[in-house]
C-alpha cells in the first residue's frame, strides 16, 4: 500500500494545492482559493505527499480570534478519499492547536459526519464570532449560507465557554448573513 506523509506545506506546493482546491470547488463543495491567497496563507498549510513528491491533499488551520481556530480549504484527491488522509490532516491541524493556543476550533461544512468522526460537535452558526462571517461577502452563496458548523473544543469547559466572551464581544451574524466554506 501507497505510503502517504504528512507536513507543513511549502511555496512550492501552492500550484498543486491550487488544483485540488478547485476540482473540489467546481463541484460546489468548497470555495476556490486564489494563488496569491495560498502564496500568502502557506503557513496555515499542512499537505499530503506520495514518496515521489506529489501533493494529494491539503488541509488549513487558520487562526480567527481569541483561542480559536477555523479548519479549512480540506480536500483529498477524489481517487484516495477514504483512506485516512483527511483524518490525518485535520489531526496534525490539531496537534499545531496547542502551540497558537487554540482552544476550540470550528469548521463550515457539508461533510459534517467526517467531522463528527473525528470528534467535532454539530454546533449553531451564531455560537461563531462575526469576526468569522467577514469573507461572506466573497462566497458565491452569500447571503444563502447552507453550510454546518461543526466545533471541537480542545479545553475542559465545553462550548458554552465560546458562547459568552464571544457574544459579549461582537453581535451574532444577522440572519442569512452567514458565510462559506473554506
Ligand atoms: C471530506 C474529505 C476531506 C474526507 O477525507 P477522507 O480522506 O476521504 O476521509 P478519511 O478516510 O480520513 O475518513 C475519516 C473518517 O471519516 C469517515 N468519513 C469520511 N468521509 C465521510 C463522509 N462524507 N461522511 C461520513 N463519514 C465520512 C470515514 O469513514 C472515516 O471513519 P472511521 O475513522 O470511523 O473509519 C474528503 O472526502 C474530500 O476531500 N471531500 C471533498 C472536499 C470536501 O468536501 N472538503 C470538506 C470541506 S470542509
Amino acid at each position: 500500500m501507497k505510503q502517504y506523509s504528512i507536513r507543513k506545506a511549502h511555496q512550492d506546493d501552492v500550484k498543486a494545492m491550487h488544483e485540488l482546491l478547485l476540482r473540489s470547488a467546481q463541484k460546489g463543495l468548497l470555495l476556490p482559493r486564489a494563488l496569491i491567497y495560498l502564496y500568502g496563507h502557506i503557513r496555515n498549510f499542512f499537505v499530503a505527499e506520495t514518496s515521489e513528491g506529489n501533493i494529494v491533499a491539503c488541509c488549513a488551520l487558520a487562526p480567527v480570534w481569541e483561542e480559536l481556530g477555523e479548519i479549512c480549504s480540506l480536500v483529498v484527491r477524489d481517487d484516495l478519499q477514504g483512506q485516512g488522509l483527511g483524518r490525518r490532516l485535520v489531526e496534525a491541524c490539531i496537534s499545531e492547536c496547542d502551540a497558537l493556543h487554540l482552544k476550540k476550533i470550528f469548521a463550515l461544512t457539508y461533510q459534517e459526519n467526517f467531522f463528527m468522526r473525528l470528534g467535532f460537535k454539530s454546533v449553531e452558526k451564531d455560537i461563531l464570532p462575526q469576526k468569522i462571517w467577514a469573507d461572506c461577502v466573497n462566497c458565491p452563496k452569500y447571503p444563502d449560507c447552507d453550510e454546518l458548523a461543526v466545533l471541537l473544543d480542545l479545553s475542559e469547559n465545553g462550548e458554552d465557554a465560546l458562547r459568552p466572551r464571544v457574544n459579549n464581544a461582537l453581535p451574532a451574524p444577522p440572519p442569512g448573513k452567514e458565510r462559506h466554506c473554506g
